[in-house]
Formats: structure tokens, sequence, C-alpha cells
């Protein structure tokens, strides 16, 4: 690849109508809507429908439950509009728990999303519980060791995952060679596809400054990361249509995608500017902290004596497969706001020569038994 280059256009509006982007223009989807009935956005919904906040005074959930998903819908059928056929929708949501006057009970929002996503036109794939434990004192509150009273903790979301048309083709050589570089290791694939996240602490996250600092209401880093990892290839368009502090942005950044955020908030402009200032550094430790985790795993598994049949061939380390020979880390060399919101990654086309060759090498014409020399293992040891 040659002056590999994104570029990641940030629009302030509403995402009920996103005329300005081109219907069929996109090749992923990764978002979080504000979540219907957690209070936390009452207000953000009332200011799209004074009726939710009318139906809330009067102590009628059902009504407000209704109203706050009739706002998504209207972005759920652009999103459908602007999104390629054959391509993918990763959609984070999490269910409420609330009391409306004296009545306690669950807003299921996950099958309320996945409902109206199929009914305009989306096919359900297997989706993906990320289970985020709450390890808070009072996390049982409220619930006594007499039955028939209690309610269960409610510790997991949903990212649902869904997809308009069928399965995606790569029919050129230079379509080819893209998706073989921007393939995913061995092991990450098993864990990155498994449909439990356990993983993906909400806290925690090496997060550029002023992401971590509005990290309320953001998700992690590492889950818009995985996505747009697993379900796009470099030189993608990613669209987050509830945009927030930018992680979507970043990690398409990060992954060589180019990327739309829609933002209905502008106080989020603060945000957003800063991210492209801290994305390049940001970018590389994330990229050399992947590779060094996949020289952790060589390096346990060689002491397990199990195979690693293949080699990179842009970084020389051992992988188990033939899909992860050309997997290929671009670098970021530099960003450039060009307008208004609109910024260019400039990514190095070059592999970062990270010294792994002679751990590969004791490797190689050796299938069946891999075999690594104490100085080598001391080698990866110190990686
Ligand atoms: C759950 S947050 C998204 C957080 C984001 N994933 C992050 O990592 O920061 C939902 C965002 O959607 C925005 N929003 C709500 N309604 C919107 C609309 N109609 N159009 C565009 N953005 C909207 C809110 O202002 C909020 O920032």
């Amino acid at each position: 690849m040659i002056n590999m280059k994104t570029t990641h256009n940030i629009l302030f509006q509403d995402s009920r109508n996103l005329k300005n982007i081109p219907s069929e223009s996109v090749d992923l989807i990764v978002t979080s809507p504000p979540y219907p009935m957690i209070e936390m956005w009452d207000e953000m919904f009332s200011h799209q429908n004074p009726e939710i906040q009318d139906a809330l005074a009067n102590g009628d959930g059902n009504q407000a439950y209704a109203l706050m998903h009739e706002i998504l819908d209207s972005v759920w059928d652009e999103v459908f509009r602007v999104l390629k056929n054959d391509r993918f929708a990763c959609i984070n949501i999490g269910d409420a728990t609330r009391k409306v006057r004296d009545d306690f009970c669950l807003y299921p929002n996950h099958a309320r999303i996945l409902n109206y996503l199929l009914k305009i036109g989306f096919s359900a794939l297997p989706d993906i519980l990320w289970r985020k434990q709450a390890n808070t004192p009072n996390k049982f509150m409220g619930s006594g060791m007499l039955p028939a009273g209690a309610y269960v903790t409610l510790e997991h979301e949903y990212i649902l995952i869904v997809r308009k048309g069928s399965k995606r083709e790569f029919k050129t050589e230079d379509a080819k060679e893209n998706r073989r570089e921007s393939a995913l290791f061995w092991e990450e694939r098993n864990v990155w596809y498994s449909d439990v996240w356990t993983d993906i602490k909400g806290t925690e996250q090496k997060l550029p400054k002023p992401m971590s600092r509005l990290r309320s209401a953001a998700f992690p880093f590492e889950l818009a990361y995985r996505l747009i990892n697993m379900y796009s290839v470099k030189g993608d368009v990613i669209l987050d249509p509830f945009l927030g502090t930018g992680t979507t942005t970043a990690a398409a950044m990060t992954s060589g995608r180019n990327s739309i955020g829609v933002e209905i908030d502008e106080s989020f402009q603060n945000v957003l500017c800063p991210i492209a200032q801290d994305i390049v550094n940001f970018s590389n430790t994330y990229l050399q902290d992947r590779a060094l985790r996949h020289l952790e795993f060589v390096k346990n598994r060689i002491q397990n004596e199990k195979p690693l049949k293949y080699t990179n061939a842009y970084y020389g380390f051992p992988v188990v497969t033939s899909q992860e020979q050309f997997i290929l880390f671009n670098n970021l060399e530099a960003v450039e706001a060009c307008r208004n919101n609109i910024f260019q990654v400039a990514y190095s086309t070059k592999p970062q020569t990270w010294n792994f060759e002679h751990a590969s090498e004791s490797l190689v014409g050796n299938k069946t038994k891999p075999h690594i020399s104490p100085s080598q293992l001391s080698m990866l040891n110190a990686q």
C-alpha cells in the first residue's frame, strides 16, 4: 500500500436526519445510543421530544419508554439507508431497571431495538453479552435472603450484531490482499468472537486524556477497536451516529479505517479536538502492545509444545494459521486537521521494525514440534 491515509469527519447534528451522508456509503456501524429509561438520559430524550418529560412526570413509564425508542427508531432508519449492502451494524445497548411510581420493572432495550432492526430489513446475527461485573458493596441492595421479593442484579450489556444483506465478498486481488493484512491473530479470534466478553472493564482503559475525563457514558476503546477489526477491513468507512466522546473515531484512526461521527451535543467539541493531538502516540503504543501480547502468546505456546506452523511475512514472528501470515499493523505518522472537524491521518506502510526475527527462526522447518533455544526464549521474555 502506498501513501495510506484515512479521513475522519465529525458532524454536530441530529442523527435522525443524515441527509448529508449518501445512501449505501458506509461499511460498518459501531455505536451506543443513549439508553432509554436510564435516568441520566431523560433530559436528552425529553429535549428531542417534550412529551417524554410529560410521560415521566405522569408516572407513565411505558409511554416514556415507547417515545424514547421512537427517537432511536428514526436513527436506525437512517443507519439502514446509509449502510452498504452486505455490511454489519454493531450496537452496544444495556437494558434499564427503574421504579416509576411504585412499580419496579425491566425495560428490555436490547429486545426492543433488535425487533425494530429486523422490521426494517436487517438480519440478526449472534450477539455478544458484555459482562460488566459490579463489585460494589451494595450490589444486592434491597434484596434480602427471603424469597419472592428480590431482583437479579443487572451486570451485563449487549452488543447487537446485525447485517444488511448477506455475506460480503472480496473479489479483486487488491481487496483480498487488504483483507489478509487486516486479519486478527488466532488467539485474538478465540476471545473476540466468543459470545461473552468478560475481559473488558468499563474503566481502566489507557485512553487519551480528554476521553477518559468523560468516561461515564463512553464505551471502552477496546470494545470499539475489536468490533472495527472484526467486522471491517482497512480503508472502510465506519459510522457512529451517537459519537459522544469520540471513542469510535479514535478506534477507527488506530485501525486504519475512515470514520464519520455524528453527535447532537456540540459541547463534545472540546473533547474531540484534543484527541487528534494524542492519537499518534496512543495508537502506536496500542499497536505495539498488541504485537507484544502476541509474542507473549507465542512464548506460552512454545513452552506448552503446541504447534505454530506459520511465520508472519512482515514481522517474522510465528503464527498459528496461514491466515495470519500477512497481518500488518500500520503505525500512525501524523494527524492533520484539514477543515473544521475533518481530520486526516497518515500511516506508515512499512512494518514497524520490532526485533522478532530470532524468535521465529527456530520454528521454521520444524513444523510439528516447535523448538526454541534458551537464548531465544530469554529474548522473548525481554519483550
Ligand atoms: C451513550 S452516549 C455515546 C458514548 C460514546 N460511545 C462514547 O464512547 O463516548 C450517546 C450519545 O448520543 C448523543 N445523542 C443523543 N441523541 C442523539 C441524536 N438524535 N443525534 C446524535 N447524537 C445523539 C448523546 O449526546 C450522547 O453523547
